[in-house]
């Protein structure tokens, strides 16, 4: 059993939450701050706040002994070996990361800062951003030789952070000290020597005792960087399949073939491409929109991340066309909408393109009735229901009387939809899918009109003939 060391965790957002409680798991003592004393007031309660599997049962076990929550950033300082700052890096107007929260905990570090403490950014930053805590904290009057920062970037995604955080590609530690370098890898020494992973009671997944997760020490700039090349270079993946969809729609080829065959080339790898309607959530239109923006200020060339940004915004615009050309006219027309969280399994609607697609189909003059089966909540509060749009209990009352059903989100509980009770209480069986959910040969059997994404719509028999006279 390694030595347990005393954390504190800054933010207690997705980031900041998840990673307090995965140091608790494997074997820390940890202090979680927030300035917003109403989080953390229900954090003491119990609340997770967010919808993340493995995190209720964790905090459960944990809270009140090795995690306790505070708004006191000063006494967690003093009380703390490392600090890792996880707050919020929102976009500015100029696409740039606004850094500002950091600043200010970066200048609250200081004003507590008695004895050698390891400062560690988590959230995600641009390139320099180390250096900028450490002048903001020697600008406070603190002595070089009291603090080292550090860059720790993570990887987990909304849905799976837990398991994701356990269970890393790899953990990137920059570090420009010896110490501080040693003082993360022993934070992660429970995961790296695959000592977590013998518990009986360990959260299960891909790493093991033989195989644990490999710890890459860096420079601090280049961990800075790795972060926001691989959300741009994830990001880039998704545009780059999504334009290939809209070829394969060109030419009747079918976008799975197409991406299996690329995917089974082991330099390419299957995984990010799955056409959709584009990406969205809290990192990857930010993330890309800053690492262009770093380069634009660093003088690179990096236009690239421009045309990744637009073929993103361009896939629903293609999709909106979708449905205009499925229906004829837009206006007045019923639709059913299945999802409106940005991708399956979570709650969040942040740059979540089911939501812009409902805005889009709103402004055409269009009555949707949307279900979500966790993001109603969130959405309702950003777009309130009216006259135009309703929010449906279930998916099966979000389809009566639908001119056409629409597939927003990913989310695996559509996938067990009953097709034959939808197909009743449907106006016209019409289903537009943006995320390719459903297989179209079963679609055609079932008498649907099914439009997807970089695949052959099928049509009901009697309107193949139709739609193939009107081609020629
Ligand atoms: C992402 C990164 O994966 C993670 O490493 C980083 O720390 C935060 O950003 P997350 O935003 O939770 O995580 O979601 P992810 O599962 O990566 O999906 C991002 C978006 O891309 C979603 O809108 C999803 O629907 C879309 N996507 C993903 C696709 O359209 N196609 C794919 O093949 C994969």
């Amino acid at each position: 059993m390694s030595k347990a060391i005393q954390i504190a965790v800054v933010g207690s957002g997705y980031v900041g939450l998840v990673a307090a409680v995965c140091f608790a798991e494997i074997g820390h003592d940890v202090i979680c701050v927030d300035n917003d004393e109403r989080k953390v007031a229900a954090l003491e309660s119990g609340d997770t706040l967010i919808h993340e599997k493995h995190l209720p049962e964790l905090l459960v076990r944990y809270r009140n002994n090795r995690i306790r929550f505070t708004t006191d950033l000063g006494e967690a300082t003093r009380e703390s070996e490392a600090i890792f700052i996880a707050v919020g890096t929102p976009q500015s107007e100029s696409g740039d990361a606004d850094l500002s929260y950091v600043e200010a905990v970066a200048c609250e570090i200081a004003r507590s800062l008695t004895s050698y403490k390891v400062i560690v950014e988590k959230s995600t930053v641009p390139v320099y951003t180390n250096e900028w805590i450490r002048r903001a904290i020697e600008r406070n009057g603190v002595g070089r030789r009291l603090f080292d920062v550090v860059s720790n970037p993570e990887f987990l995604r909304e849905g799976t952070a837990v398991e994701d955080f356990l269970h890393p590609d790899r953990i990137v530690v920059g570090a420009d000290s010896e110490a501080a370098a040693s003082l993360l890898a022993a934070i992660y020494a429970p995961l790296t020597t695959g000592a977590y992973y013998q518990r009986p009671d360990a959260i299960r997944g891909s790493c093991s005792t033989a195989q644990p997760p490999p710890l890459l020490t860096t420079s601090t700039k280049s961990a800075e960087i790795i972060k926001h090349a691989s959300n741009a270079f994830l990001a880039l993946k998704i545009s780059f399949i999504n334009a290939v969809s809209n070829l394969c729609e060109v030419t009747d080829a079918n976008i799975e073939q197409v991406a299996r065959g690329m995917g089974l080339d082991s330099r390419i790898g299957p995984r990010f491409l799955r056409p959709g309607i584009g990406y969205g959530g809290s990192c990857f239109p930010k993330d890309v929109a800053a690492f262009r923006s770093v380069a634009d200020q660093l003088g690179i060339d990096f236009s690239l991340l421009t045309e990744v940004e637009k073929i993103n915004t361009q896939q629903k615009k293609r999709f909106l066309s979708k449905v205009r050309s499925a229906l004829w006219t837009l206006r007045g027309k019923r639709l059913g909408v299945l999802g409106l969280a940005f991708k399956g399994e979570t709650d969040d609607i942040r740059e979540s393109p089911a939501v812009d697609l409902v805005e889009m189909l709103l402004a055409e003059g269009c009555f949707i009735t949307a279900y979500d089966p966790a993001a109603m909540k969130r959405t309702e509060e950003q777009i309130a229901a009216s006259r135009h749009l309703h929010y449906a209990e279930d998916a099966y009352a979000a389809a009566v009387d639908a001119d056409a059903l629409l597939i927003l989100t990913d989310w695996k509980e559509f996938v067990d939809l009953d097709f034959k009770r939808l197909y009743t209480l449907m106006r016209y069986p019409i289903v537009v899918d943006g995320r390719n959910l459903f297989d179209p040969a079963e679609m055609h059997d079932l008498g649907f009109t099914y439009i997807s994404i970089g695949r052959p719509a099928v049509y009901p028999t009697r309107d193949v003939e139709v739609a193939t006279t009107a081609g020629v």
